[in-house]
C-alpha cells in the first residue's frame, strides 16, 4: 500500500490543528502537531529564565532536553524531561517563545529529525509551517490552510479570553501578525505556500465545512490511496 503523508501548513490561528485532527480521524491515521514541539522547547527556555537573544545558552539547553511526543486516547501530548506538558504550551508567551526558538537552526534540526522519524514509521497527518516545503518535501498531499487575519484573531480570542479576560481582537491580531512575519521571514524553512501546496481559505467557513473541503481535495487527488485503505479496513474486518 502507498504511503500517505499529509502536510497541512499555514499561519497561526488558521485552524490547522483542528482540521488536521479531523482529517486524520476520517482517514484512520495518526496526527502530529509539530507546533507543539517548538512550543515545548520554548517553554523549557522560558523556565530556565533565558532570553531569545541568548542563542548559545539556548543551544546548550536544547542538547540536554529529553523531549518526546506521546500519543494516547486524548490525542497528542509532549513529554519534557518526564513531565507531561498538556496546555502549559498554549499561552500567548509560549506562542511567542515557540516562534522565537523555531528560528534557531539547532532547534529546527532537532525537531525536524524527530518529525521525520515519526513520519517514517507510519502514515501521518502533520500540521506546521514547513512540512511540505522542508520536513517532508515528498509528502503525498500538501495543503496550505489560510484565513484572514481578522478571522484568525476572532477564533483565537475565544481561547485567549479563558486565560486573559482583557484580551481583545486587536491584541490577538497583533500577536498573530507579529508571528506570521517572523515565521515567514526566518532564514531556515520559513512559512511558505509553495506551488505544490493546494491553498484552502477557511475564512467564513465552519470546521465541518473546511474538513469536508480538505477531505474532498484528498479524495479527488488520490482516489487510489483511499480505495487501498477501504480495502485494508475491509480485510481487517473493520
Ligand atoms: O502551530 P503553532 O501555533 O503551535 O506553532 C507555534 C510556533 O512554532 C510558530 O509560530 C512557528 C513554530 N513552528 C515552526 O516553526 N514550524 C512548524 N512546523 C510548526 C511550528
Amino acid at each position: 500500500m502507498k504511503r500517505l503523508r499529509i502536510a497541512i501548513d499555514g499561519p497561526g490561528g488558521a485552524g490547522k490543528s483542528t482540521i488536521a485532527r479531523r482529517v486524520a480521524e476520517a482517514l484512520g491515521i495518526a496526527y502530529l502537531d509539530t507546533g507543539a514541539m517548538y512550543r515545548a522547547a520554548g517553554l523549557a527556555a522560558a523556565r530556565h529564565g533565558l532570553k531569545a537573544e541568548e542563542v548559545s545558552k539556548i543551544e546548550a539547553l536544547l542538547e540536554t532536553l529529553d523531549l518526546a511526543v506521546v500519543f494516547d486516547e486524548n490525542g497528542q501530548d509532549i513529554c519534557l524531561d518526564g513531565e507531561r506538558l498538556g496546555d502549559q504550551i498554549r499561552t500567548p508567551e509560549a506562542s511567542r517563545w515557540a516562534s522565537d526558538i523555531s528560528r534557531l537552526p539547532a532547534c529546527r534540526h532537532m525537531m525536524v529529525a524527530l518529525q521525520r522519524r515519526l513520519a517514517a514509521g507510519q502514515d501521518l497527518v502533520l500540521d506546521g509551517r514547513d512540512i511540505g516545503s522542508y520536513v517532508l518535501p515528498d509528502a503525498e498531499i500538501k495543503i496550505y490552510l489560510d484565513a484572514s487575519l481578522e478571522e484568525r484573531a476572532r477564533r483565537r480570542l475565544k481561547q485567549e479570553r479563558e486565560r486573559d479576560p482583557a484580551a481583545t481582537v486587536e491584541s490577538v491580531a497583533r500577536d498573530l501578525a507579529w508571528r506570521d512575519r517572523q515565521d515567514s521571514e526566518r532564514e531556515l524553512a520559513p512559512l511558505v505556500c509553495t506551488p505544490a501546496h493546494h491553498r484552502i481559505d477557511s475564512t467564513g467557513n465552519s470546521v465541518d465545512e473546511t474538513t469536508a473541503t480538505v477531505l474532498a481535495w484528498i479524495y479527488s487527488q488520490f482516489p487510489e490511496l483511499i480505495a487501498d485503505r477501504t480495502k485494508a479496513v475491509d480485510q481487517d474486518g473493520g
